[in-house]
């Protein structure tokens, strides 16, 4: 049998999720747990870097937690843990900061943008790559997929790397990212980018009435029933096409071709879509909130499978450094 490859992700902890986050990240997420050595985890200490409510961290993570689970992450299937319950991610961190470059760091994008706004950034906020290196090359991860914005991250990371195995010996393997053109942008209510900054999210685990007023408001443009609609440039559309079977997006696709289509209609049915895509979801989403002790069960399991794996590549550090004595 050839080895499947190790792909690594971390996730935020940093609020509710929404369909952009499913589609985008989460889905594809679920999928490599399939095909590869999957290694997932919540990066809730990277996550202190932008929240300072104890309380809404733990939150958070809680239902961040949750909602993996629901959505078909199956612990069974890969590694799951939360970040802070394996040590070896903050003792790694410490000793690849001494082979991190100050000029690597301050070219970094996030460190730059607090900065061109005034913004007096932390140490937190100035090491977050090195954190992130350490999260990547601690499990000796192959590939790690990630967003366009987390493109420079995985170069540093690459760069710590191989500072490492220059200055000690070969030690890590040097992640590649995996960037997924195709992947396209889900749009919001508004039409921007989904995001939870702008206000324009259609959240996964929302409530009925919610769901309703969130579809309701979607922005369409003026064109009355009688016209002819662009389903290549309406948001209603790109959201629809994601819910739909494909006799069913042709259908609608050829509705909007042709006069008589009410795009009130069109969002009738995309409530429905939406309820019914998540339905199992939210079934088993209730099950698991009755059932905290065992979502604390399965993060424990996952940490310890983790630190197994974490603990290997730490001993090696640890006698290159001179850390064994
Ligand atoms: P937000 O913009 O809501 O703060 P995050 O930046 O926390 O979302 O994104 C978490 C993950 O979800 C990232 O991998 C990101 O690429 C993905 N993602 C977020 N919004 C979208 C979107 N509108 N379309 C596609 N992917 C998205
Ligand atoms: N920085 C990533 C983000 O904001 C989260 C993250 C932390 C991560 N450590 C990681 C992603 C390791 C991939 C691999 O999305």
């Amino acid at each position: 049998m050839t080895k499947k490859i190790r792909v690594l992700t971390g996730i935020q902890p940093s609020g509710k999720l929404h369909i952009g986050n499913y589609f985008g990240a989460m889905k594809p997420m679920i999928e490599w747990q399939e095909k590869s050595d999957l290694f997932c985890f919540f990066a809730n200490l990277h996550a202190l870097t932008s929240i300072s409510d104890g309380p809404l961290l733990a939150d958070n993570t809680l239902d961040g937690i949750t909602d993996f689970l629901a959505l078909g992450l199956d612990p069974d299937k890969c590694t799951f843990w939360v970040q802070s319950d394996v040590s070896q991610h903050t003792e790694l961190t410490w000793i690849l900061s001494n082979v991190t470059s100050m000029g690597l760091l301050e070219r970094c994008h996030a460190f730059k943008e607090k900065q061109a706004r005034g913004l007096t950034p932390n140490h937190g906020l100035f090491a977050y790559p090195v954190l992130m290196a350490a999260d990547i090359i601690l499990y000796q991860a192959n590939l790690v997929p990630v967003g366009q914005d987390q493109k420079q991250h995985l170069e540093v990371t690459r760069d710590i790397a191989g500072s490492f195995n220059h200055t000690f010996g070969q030690t890590f393997v040097l992640p590649d990212p995996g960037i997924d053109e195709n992947l396209a942008t889900i749009p919001g209510l508004d039409g921007q980018k989904m995001s939870k900054s702008y206000n324009n999210a259609i959240d996964i685990f929302v409530e009925k009435d919610e769901l309703k007023k969130k579809v309701m408001s979607i922005v369409t443009d003026t064109r009355g029933v009688n016209e002819i609609k662009d389903p290549d440039n309406c948001s209603l559309y790109a959201l629809y096409r994601l819910f739909a079977a494909p006799d069913q997006l042709a259908e609608m696709r050829d509705r909007y071709l042709k006069p008589g289509l009410k795009y009130v209609d069109a969002k009738k049915e995309l409530i429905e879509l939406i309820w019914n895509y998540f339905a199992p979801h939210r079934e088993k989403r209730a099950e698991l909130v009755k059932r905290p002790d065992t979502i604390h069960d399965i993060m424990k399991a996952g940490a310890e499978k983790a630190g197994q794996v974490a603990e290997i590549t730490m001993t090696d550090v640890r006698r290159k450094v001179g850390l064994i004595y």
